[in-house]
């Protein structure tokens, strides 16, 4: 069976999606699947690769064409078209874990690993999917957001007399924690506006959640499991988990896997997970972004329907500890794909 690895892509999570196909592509088991090696290009060319690198320059005889009515792709220099029988998209953020690539496969008949059209959508936007949750009674933090249009509305003391201060300033549909900022300050505040509408056309406001900081993963469809929980323990030299702490330097952040909670708390953060994913429709696999509050509250910050499988990613780390080695977890992402 081949499987297309898609990776690389227009996000600004585009190394970070590079990294995570590294591992999905060493440990595929490949005497299983035969993987065949797509690279999106950062200006959203489509290229047929040997290797999964950052390499898309001169590749020009590489350069690959939807086929829709064949299922594939075509490469227009060497004429040979590439059928695969299904697409693991490992792409992360804006154009590949927002429902855009999903709605293309869905289109050409191509089964993929991951949530569908609907629920990439949802999950990728941290307005609507906190919408949702919060209307389906699961806790999430007090919000408030604006889009680019309204700018002239966004007042730093209307904000922060509604969420206190600091409280936190994100781009609305972006991942890795590009565009995020904790807000102490109106001048803060004024450069994380400037900041985020330069990636996205919408901001939200999020009050600042004093807590431990864990996640949590879920693998299934109609009866889907919840892995242990983890927690990220951010060093104190970070003010959250941000873009460097989570990828670039080692020494940020201590990953805890089981987190050392009382298991009343872990289970009620797997049940809060299960409800969370199927509430924004997410399928076959997703990480669930948490808090757990100093007053021992759990609420829900995000799920990431494609989450990282970095060497520093935590949601094959948290299957490992439930016996689930990575090749056995690319294993049952691609089965659940063919259903
Ligand atoms: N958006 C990154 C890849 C994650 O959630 O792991
Ligand atoms: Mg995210």
């Amino acid at each position: 069976q081949s499987v297309a690895i898609l990776f690389g892509g227009k996000s600004v999570e585009h190394q970070v999606s590079i990294n995570s196909a590294k591992n999905v592509y060493e440990y595929i088991d490949k005497e299983k699947y035969e993987p065949v090696l797509i690279g999106i290009s950062p200006q959203g060319k489509w290229f047929q690769k040997t290797e999964i690198d950052d390499n898309f320059e001169l590749k020009d005889e590489l350069h690959l064409i939807l086929r829709a009515d064949q299922g594939g792709f075509y490469n227009q220099h060497t004429r040979q078209s590439i059928i695969p029988d299904l697409v693991f998209p490992v792409l992360h953020g804006t154009d590949g874990e927002d429902g855009s690539i999903q709605g293309m496969l869905r289109v050409i008949n191509k089964p993929f690993v991951g949530t569908g059209v609907l629920g990439s959508a949802i999950s990728m936007s941290k307005l609507y999917s906190k919408r949702l949750l919060q209307s389906a009674g699961i806790p999430v933090s007090k919000f408030l957001s604006f889009e680019y249009h309204e700018k002239d509305k966004i007042n730093y003391a209307h904000i922060s007399g509604a969420l206190g201060i600091p409280f936190m300033a994100k781009a609305a549909n972006l991942g890795s924690s590009v565009g995020i900022h904790k807000v102490k300050s109106e001048t803060d505040f004024a450069t994380a506006v400037a900041d985020i509408f330069n990636f996205d056309s919408t901001v939200i406001f999020e009050q600042f959640i004093k807590g431990r900081e864990l996640e949590c993963s879920v693998m299934g469809n109609e009866t889907p499991q919840a892995s242990l929980p983890g927690e990220i323990a951010v060093s104190p030299d970070y003010e959250f988990y941000t873009y460097k702490a989570k990828y670039l330097d080692p020494q940020a952040a201590k990953l805890v896997i089981p987190a050392e909670v009382d298991t009343q708390v872990s289970e009620k953060i797997r049940e809060l997970s299960i409800r969370s994913y199927l509430t924004l429709k997410c399928e076959d696999f997703a990480r669930v972004d948490l808090f757990l509050t100093d007053a021992g509250e759990i609420m829900i910050n995000e799920i990431n329907t494609i989450p990282g499988f970095t060497n520093s990613s935590m949601f094959p780390m948290m299957w490992k500890e439930r016996g689930i080695s990575f090749t056995e977890l690319i294993t049952r992402l691609i089965e659940m794909a063919e259903k």
